[in-house]
């Protein structure tokens, strides 16, 4: 069996055009047009790179964006004092702190000072909450755009076993979460691993959903994969690849070419679940904007 390849890319702009005209329909009903501010600290490629591409997707679907950059130098006082300010400006509906954060930066202060009704990142305890409860405001995009891509798959997730290979706040737990609420896209059986669990093989052979978001390439290989299972890696390396322009290539978690022959369908690194994070993004903005124009 080879198995279907989930194009992210494709869901990711059925979503771009959802909330086109979700923008467009909030300008007209409400003459407002959403905004969202990035808060991008230091000099990491990786952000700077992420922070681009979001720019770029606002911008192609009608959001007001902006990007505040700050070299790492910055002290905690003086973030918490930019945060304070966007929580203030009626003009900003979603606020997203771009994480990591160098070292000397308290991240979890950070995020606690964001007006939850602007954290369209969904890591405010208030939101983390929200969705633990099963009424959820912001839920954090990649884990959204892994539940919107097996509703795209038609993946019946009810009773399904799915299995997540991580448990990092921004991904494996609140994923765990969505899928497990009481609803469509949900109400699966979730097992989460972790560095912690004994054999990771004998869980994720047991998934027929099985989500690796480790952060290690070859954390998942074909022998993990259950025959037929789905398989969606939310996974990104950079490893060194000297026959790439730029020396090096993108990665998921998942053996690709040997789980392939083994998944009844897989989504490929880069070009799955990447997109759906950013178009997952414009969603909670959009949804912020409706939320300040109702207030
Ligand atoms: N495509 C996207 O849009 C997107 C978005 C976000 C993240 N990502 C990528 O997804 C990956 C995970 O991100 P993250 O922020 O969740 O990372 P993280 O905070 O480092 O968490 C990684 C999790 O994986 C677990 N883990 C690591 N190695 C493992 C192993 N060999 N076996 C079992 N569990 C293992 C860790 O367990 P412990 O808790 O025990 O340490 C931890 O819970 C990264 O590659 C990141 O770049 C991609």
């Amino acid at each position: 069996m080879t198995a279907r390849i989930i194009d992210g890319k494709q869901v990711a702009s059925k979503v771009h055009e959802e909330v086109a005209a979700g923008v467009a329909e909030l300008r007209e009903q409400h003459g407002s047009v959403p905004g969202l501010t990035v808060v991008l600290i230091g000099d990491d490629p990786a952000s700077h790179s992420y922070v681009k591409g979001k720019e770029r997707a606002c911008e192609k679907v009608g959001i007001r964006t902006d990007t505040i950059r700050h070299d790492a130098s910055i002290t905690q006082e003086e973030l918490i004092g930019i945060v304070e300010r966007l929580n203030a400006d009626p003009e900003v509906n979603g606020i997203l702190v771009q994480l990591p954060l160098p070292k000397h930066l308290d991240e979890a202060a950070v995020i606690h000072a964001i007006d939850p009704l602007k954290d369209v990142d969904g890591l405010h305890p208030e939101n983390a909450g929200l969705l633990i409860l099963g009424q959820p405001r912001f839920a954090p995009a990649t884990p959204l755009g892994v539940q919107r891509m097996l509703v795209e798959e038609n993946v019946d997730m009810n009773g399904a076993r799915v299995v997540i290979v991580g448990r990092s706040k921004l991904v494996g737990m609140p994923l765990a979460a969505l899928l497990l609420q009481k609803g469509p896209g949900a109400n699966a059986t979730v097992t989460v691993c972790h560095t912690g669990t004994k054999d990771i093989g004998a869980e994720t052979r047991r998934a027929d959903v099985l989500i690796a978001a480790a952060g290690f390439p070859g954390t998942v290989t074909a022998d993990m994969v259950k025959p037929g299972a789905v398989v969606i890696d939310v996974g990104v390396s950079r490893v060194e690849d000297s026959t790439r322009k730029r020396g090096y290539r993108l990665t998921g978690d998942v053996d690709f070419e040997e789980a392939l022959e083994v998944a009844s369908a897989i989504t490929p690194v880069p070009g799955g679940v990447g997109p759906m994070t950013i178009a997952m993004l414009l969603v909670n903005v959009l949804q912020a904007a409706k939320l300040a124009a109702a207030n």
